[in-house]
């Protein structure tokens, strides 16, 4: 059986909620790891043949810790099958979710240069109780000026799970 390592890096968890799902479906023809991007060893990588990673924004960027991982692994993701998926909010307007439309992917990739296999984008999750006061008066104003949920009280998923079933479906081939 083939070994494919998912991987996922999340601040309040909606990227690695993607990335079980994922698993889930992978783990159909393959044997499957998931692991924090943080937590993730060169012995991971070598051992997979095909390595899936997910990460979502935050103020317009992925964490650092990402493009630094393509950057310092590029050779051996280079000579193994890709995938990388973004998750954010702005991919919640049908214009602005896919890899072909979307600025952060689309800006990641032209960052680092990399050119995974398989590319996906999946819309987040607004979860104003979960935030800290700032976060959630930014967030709060970039929804209200993007014609988004407003009500802090509020929890909304925006996340596509079929899109995301689709997505699995694809890395299997
Ligand atoms: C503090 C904060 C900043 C965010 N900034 C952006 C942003 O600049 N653009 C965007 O599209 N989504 C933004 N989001 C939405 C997140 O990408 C979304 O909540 C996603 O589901 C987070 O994934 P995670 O739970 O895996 O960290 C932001 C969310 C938070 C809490």
């Amino acid at each position: 059986m083939k070994k494919k390592l998912v991987i996922y890096s999340t601040t309040d968890g909606q990227t690695l909620s993607i990335c079980r799902k994922l698993e889930e479906i992978l783990r159909e023809t393959a044997v499957v790891s998931l692991k924090a991007l943080l937590d993730c060893s060169q012995e991971d990588l070598e051992n997979a043949d095909q390595i899936v990673l997910g990460a979502s924004i935050r103020y317009g960027k992925h964490n650092p810790s990402v493009k630094k991982f393509v950057e310092s692994n590029r050779k051996l993701l280079e000579g193994k099958k890709t995938a990388f998926f973004s998750v954010n909010v702005v991919a919640r307007k049908p214009n602005k979710n896919s890899p072909e439309t979307n600025p952060y992917l689309k800006k990641f990739l032209y960052s680092t240069s990399w050119n995974p296999d398989v590319l996906g984008v999946f819309a987040g999750k607004i979860d104003y109780p979960k935030y800290g006061f700032f976060d959630k008066q930014m967030i709060r104003l970039i929804m209200y000026i993007t014609n988004g949920p407003t009500d802090i009280n509020g929890s909304y998923e925006f996340t596509d799970w079929k899109k995301v079933e689709e997505f699995g479906q694809k890395l299997m081939r």
